[in-house]
């Protein structure tokens, strides 16, 4: 069972993830990262009305994460890096996918604050008539592995539907929250369903606070599970490391 720490902007940077890395996890996840002049922008209306999020400028966005990819693969050898990335276009992600030494580049179809979903990035990103031809260029160009993140539920799009065009775009992981509006739990259903309906890889998320809810995630058939909130303790209060 693979085991990711799931991205969290302004939390998830080397440091935070050598720290939590041994408790268990096979991944660790850098972001989310903005990568061109649009969302660059939105991250610096997030930062300013107080939210975490990673603020680099474009002439160093790239360079810092290459660092930051060292910064684990020379303390944390085994672990696979994946970087939480969002753009307007695909070839700032297709950059990031072919820094040195990183495993994973995982396109942000997740993010829902406003200045993000305003320009078309984010959770958003699920409505564009071109996604499948916007990840399969990513998938063509890049020496990596490469995922997307989605958020499921989402007022207006079909989850299974687009779970199914991601596979078609030929990724290799489908990481999804499997939040559910007015639900403190995750949609366990909805990912047995994507996972009997797809043969890719599937990380499922949300809500993984303990054991319980793990054992209720495995079940559905995932390849793996993620985990954000529970580790930002930087203690989870109960053993991943069997699983
Ligand atoms: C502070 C914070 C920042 C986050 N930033 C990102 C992000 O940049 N990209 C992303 O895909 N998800 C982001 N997420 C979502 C988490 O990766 C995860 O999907 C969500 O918190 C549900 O999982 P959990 O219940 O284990 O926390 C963030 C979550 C938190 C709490």
């Amino acid at each position: 069972m693979m085991k990711v720490v799931a991205p969290m902007a302004g939390i998830s940077n080397s440091e935070f993830l050598n720290k939590v890395i041994p408790l268990g996890f096979d991944v660790a996840t850098l972001g989310g990262y903005s990568l061109d002049t649009p969302t660059i922008e939105a991250s610096r209306k997030i930062v300013e009305r107080g939210r975490k999020e990673f603020d680099f400028p474009l002439n160093e966005i790239f360079s810092n994460i290459e660092n930051e990819v060292a910064s684990i693969k020379q303390v944390n050898k085994d672990v696979k890096v994946s970087a939480n990335v969002r753009a307007t276009t695909p070839q700032p992600i297709i950059e990031v996918g072919n820094i040195k030494e990183l495993d994973i580049v995982e396109i942000n179809c997740h993010c829902r604050q406003d200045e993000i979903t305003s320009i078309g990035c984010g959770q958003e990103m699920l409505k564009r008539p071109d996604l499948e031809e916007f990840i399969s260029q990513i998938v063509d160009n890049v020496d990596c592995e490469v995922s997307v993140k989605i958020r499921a539920n989402i007022e207006g799009i079909d989850t299974l539907e687009v779970a199914k065009l991601i596979e078609s775009s030929g990724v290799d992981y489908l990481h999804i929250d499997a939040m559910k509006k007015g639900v403190f739990d995750a949609d366990y259903d909805l990912v047995k369903e994507i996972c009997d309906a797809v043969d890719i890889k599937v990380i499922g998320n949300n809500s993984l606070n303990c054991i319980e809810n793990i054992e209720k995630m495995i079940d559905t058939g995932v390849y793996g599970f993620s985990i954000a909130r529970a580790v930002i303790s930087n203690n989870l209060n109960f053993d991943i490391s069997h699983f």
